[in-house]
């Protein structure tokens, strides 16, 4: 694994394979653990993060990582699912992180597709509020930049809010959909100044379809027409990913 330090507070690992990639941010999330027992740890859904889990679960398993003061927010959740769709974004992080880790199922905070959408927006941001931030975030980005499901043009102020999926998120996400489902037209996201308000924030990137999202991210302009540009002006980013994420990059 080599460690670029892109900019002063921005930083690259480029690893092998995203199972390195997992070890690597597990034990950064392990660390934090260790010195803040009841961190806030912000959680990513989608394939990105899931080599980050399965790390986690062995860092329990194996090292004995105690992670049950630690408090987990999602960044989103599709609205009009129905209750217990397999493909919610609560299921989903149940099977990839509630069970393997033996978390205690309420300890997993994800914006409440049941009801108002506006009311539980608003109530996800205190949520996280009263839980005094999130300590450390983990993030993929979608292959047009977009973080959570911010898409290009979301101003990077903005706080929790329903969105719009764009074609290109619906069609990359509907390989999770089966029997002719498709991916829901809106969604309740962490919006990027919710995102940008985390200590810190630990993107990851995989495969040669994120290499250009990648590229603009960190390289191009910070500008909303990149959402994950953001990471060129937080205090604390790191990015790690692997040999075809970077194809793009002058590393
Ligand atoms: C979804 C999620 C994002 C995720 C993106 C990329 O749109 N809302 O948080 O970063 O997918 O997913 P993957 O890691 O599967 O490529």
């Amino acid at each position: 694994m080599s460690t670029l330090a892109l900019r002063r507070r921005l930083t690259l690992d480029v690893v092998t394979d995203p199972a390195a990639a997992g070890r690597a941010v597990a034990g950064r999330i392990g660390e934090l653990v260790a010195a803040r027992p009841d961190a806030v740890i912000g959680v990513a859904t989608g394939s990105s993060a899931e080599p980050v889990y399965t790390a986690l679960a062995a860092l329990v398993r194996r090292d004995g990582l105690d992670l049950r003061a630690v408090r987990w927010f999602a960044l989103d959740e599709y609205l009009g699912l129905p209750a217990g769709h397999r493909e919610g974004y609560r299921q989903v992080l149940t099977r990839q992180l509630v069970e393997p880790l033996g978390l205690d199922p309420a300890a997993l905070h994800v914006p409440d597709p049941s009801g108002d959408p506006a009311v539980a927006a608003l109530a996800y941001e205190r949520a996280i509020e009263e839980a005094g931030g999130v300590d450390l975030q983990l993030l993929g980005i979608g292959a047009n930049g977009h973080l959570a499901f911010n898409e290009p043009g979301t101003p990077f102020e903005q706080r929790t809010h329903v969105t719009e999926l764009t074609a290109s998120t619906r069609a990359a996400n509907d390989r999770f959909f089966v029997g002719g489902e498709r991916t829901p037209t809106h969604a309740l996201t962490q919006g990027l100044g919710t995102i940008a308000a985390a200590r810190e924030l630990e993107l990851v990137a995989f495969g040669v379809a994120k290499a250009e999202a990648l590229y603009r991210a960190i390289e191009g302009p910070v500008d909303p027409s990149c959402p994950a540009s953001l990471i060129q002006r937080h205090p604390c980013a790191k990015v790690t990913a692997d040999d075809a994420a970077v194809a793009l990059l002058v590393v």
